[in-house]
């Protein structure tokens, strides 16, 4: 707190100075960035330059790597790496995978399970079941890529056969006027008759929405299942030039100004 803190409450430009320099303590003096898309989320366009941005910060440093405010990431990060310091919302994963594994599915629909929300773990809400799908392409059988893909769209169409209605959470979220988009109806079409229909059903199935907090999952449970079906590259994930590399270096340095 600044000098000025205990005579009167701060004004907001003072505020706004003071987050400042305290984010700048945290960031060893460099400057953090945030992303167009991180503005928008805000539901602003506005774009500071970079020249802007130093001259209000001078003789400071934009942040070229890793963001020290964040968990520390290994020179050779692994899937694991990212589960335990990267994805936000690792409980909802290994709660839907502990099921699909206690219903005896196999391992590819375990392991789709793990994986299905990676990109609302890790990266967007929006189109998750695409940007995840992306991520992990280049590591998984095609069936569990393509699994976690489209199990964006089978969640809106119930499936009697296997007892899958449509989600209550969803009239709850959205409301009952909702209808799904054009684009995701025909992902739905075209998946119903694919061979890996049921791959990305068994997903559905065994999709958690409410978070029990009784349920004893760990993440060690599927270590193997991981070893088994995830080809870790070894340089490591972002360090393997493959067609999603860069996404997960993005995960790792979000904050980077290129
Ligand atoms: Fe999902
Ligand atoms: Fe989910």
């Amino acid at each position: 707190m600044g000098p000025h803190a205990a005579s009167r409450p701060l004004t907001l430009s003072e505020q706004a100075d003071e987050l400042e320099e305290k984010m700048m303590n945290e960031l060893n003096d460099k400057i953090a960035t945030k992303s167009a898309l991180f503005a928008m989320a805000d539901g602003s366009l506005d774009y500071v330059g970079g020249a802007e941005l130093q001259a209000r910060n001078p003789g400071k440093y934009f942040l070229m790597g890793a963001d020290p405010r964040l968990p520390k990431m290994p020179d050779k990060p692994t899937l694991i790496d990212f589960f335990k310091h990267r994805f936000v919302s690792m409980n909802h994963l290994l709660q839907s995978a502990t099921l699909a594994l206690k219903a005896g599915n196999e391992e590819k629909v375990v392991l789709a399970c793990l994986l299905h929300d990676v990109g609302v773990a890790g990266f967007i809400r929006c189109d998750h079941g695409y940007w995840g799908a992306q991520l992990i392409e280049p590591y998984v059988a095609e069936e569990v890529s393509w699994a976690v893909r489209v199990h964006q769209a089978l969640r809106f169409f119930p499936d009697e056969s296997v007892g899958y209605k449509y989600p209550d959470m969803y009239l709850k979220y959205f409301g009952p006027d909702y209808q799904p988009e054009p684009y995701i109806v025909d992902e739905y079409k075209r998946a119903r008759s694919h061979k890996y229909y049921m791959t990305a059903r068994l997903i559905c199935v065994n999709d958690i929405y409410s978070f029990d907090p009784d349920a004893k999952v760990n993440l060690d449970d599927f270590v193997d299942i991981i070893g088994r079906n995830f080809k870790q590259p070894k340089e490591g994930l972002g360090f393997d030039n493959t067609p999603s590399s860069h996404m997960w270096r993005t995960l790792m340095w979000p904050t980077r100004f290129l």
